[in-house]
Order: C-alpha cells, then sequence, then structure tokens
C-alpha cells in the first residue's frame, strides 16, 4: 500500500497500490480538447497536473504538433469495469499486461492522461507509437513535468507494455532527471 497517495510524486505500480476508496481531493476539468465531448469524469486531473497538461497542449500547438485528450482521471469504479471488460475480452493474464488492477491504475491517482493525435485515430493503440506527436511527447512532455510512463522495453520493471501515450504528471524536476537518465519512475526512485 502506498504511504503517500497524494503526493505528486507519488509511485502507483502492481506491487504499490492505493489506499481502498482513495480519491484525490483536488480534481479538476481540464480545458484541453477531447476525443469525446461529454463533461464526464474522464476530463480531470488534480489541479497542478491539469495545469501543467493544458501548457503542454499549448506548447505542442505552437510547434504544429495537436493532441487530444483520451482519458485522465478514473475512478476504482471506472478502472473496476474497465479491467474487467478486458478480462472478458483477452483473459486476466495478457489483461494485465496493458490494464491496471483496479487501486493500482495512475488514472485513479488524476496525475495520468492518455492522449492521442489531433485526428483522434490511434488512441491508447500501439499505432500511436512512432508518429509524430508520439515523437514530440518523447522528447517534450518532461519540459512540462511529464514522463512517458510505460517506456519501450521496460516490461519487467514497470508491469507494462509500451505506452507511448500514457503521460504522469510528476513535476518538472523529477521529470527532467528521469527523461534524462533514460529511466523509469520505478527506478528514479529505487522502487520495485
Ligand atoms: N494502462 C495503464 C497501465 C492503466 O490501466 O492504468
Ligand atoms: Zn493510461
Amino acid at each position: 500500500m502506498v504511504s503517500n497517495p497524494e503526493s505528486i510524486q507519488v509511485v502507483v505500480n502492481k506491487q504499490n497500490k492505493l489506499p481502498e476508496n482513495y480519491v484525490p481531493k483536488d480534481l479538476v476539468y481540464t480545458t484541453i480538447p477531447f476525443t469525446f465531448k461529454e463533461q464526464t469524469e474522464k476530463k480531470k486531473m488534480r489541479s497542478e497536473a491539469a495545469a501543467a497538461i493544458e501548457q503542454l497542449f499549448a506548447g505542442a500547438k505552437k510547434q504544429g504538433i495537436t493532441l487530444l485528450g483520451v482519458s485522465a482521471y478514473r475512478s476504482h469504479a471506472t478502472q473496476s469495469a474497465l479491467f474487467s471488460s478486458y478480462v472478458q475480452r483477452d483473459g486476466y493474464d495478457k489483461a494485465a499486461t496493458y490494464s491496471a488492477l483496479p487501486g493500482t491504475s495512475e488514472h485513479e491517482t488524476g496525475l495520468g492522461i492518455d492522449v492521442t493525435k489531433g485526428d483522434g485515430t490511434c488512441a491508447a493503440q500501439d499505432c500511436f507509437g512512432g508518429t509524430k506527436e508520439a515523437t514530440w511527447l518523447d522528447s517534450h512532455a518532461a519540459e512540462y513535468g511529464f514522463i512517458i510512463r510505460y517506456p519501450k522495453g521496460k516490461d519487467a520493471v514497470t508491469g507494462y507494455k509500451y505506452e507511448p501515450w500514457h503521460l504522469r504528471y510528476v513535476g518538472k524536476p523529477v521529470a527532467q532527471a528521469i527523461k534524462s537518465k533514460g529511466i523509469t519512475l520505478e527506478e528514479y526512485y529505487g522502487i520495485k
């Protein structure tokens, strides 16, 4: 169980679960565009992360890169339903390589967000990898305090396959250190 769920630098993974019934206190609607119109919880992030993703989207736009949000905050109930649907489709073992068990998803912290390109295609799909938008994120996300949380080839460390679309807000100093060292959040903190 993580002892610091409210920390911007919290490490949540298969070994480090959020407390039962954890809900972040400062969720706000982000103003970035999403792949869907409705105002749902999926457009929310913790306030500091929401401000940072708005700056990232604006910075991208200035450099000719258009992005859309796909999924930011997910409640425990939403993550439970999502994980169960993937287990139905692919079986437990496969689902666990790309979807987090409820209580272990960064989406439940309000600090994670999945993004895609402006035409809305390849949302949370492997085809997002290698696009100019994914390449831009890989190079520039840290300037805004975000890391690519599940890098290629780090499955054994993070517990998940490569997700070029999943951004995690950790704040600029930590994001820039992780980016310059080419490591994961687990490796940065020496946590399993
Ligand atoms: N896709 C990531 C691992 C999640 O479900 O939180
Ligand atoms: Zn994600």
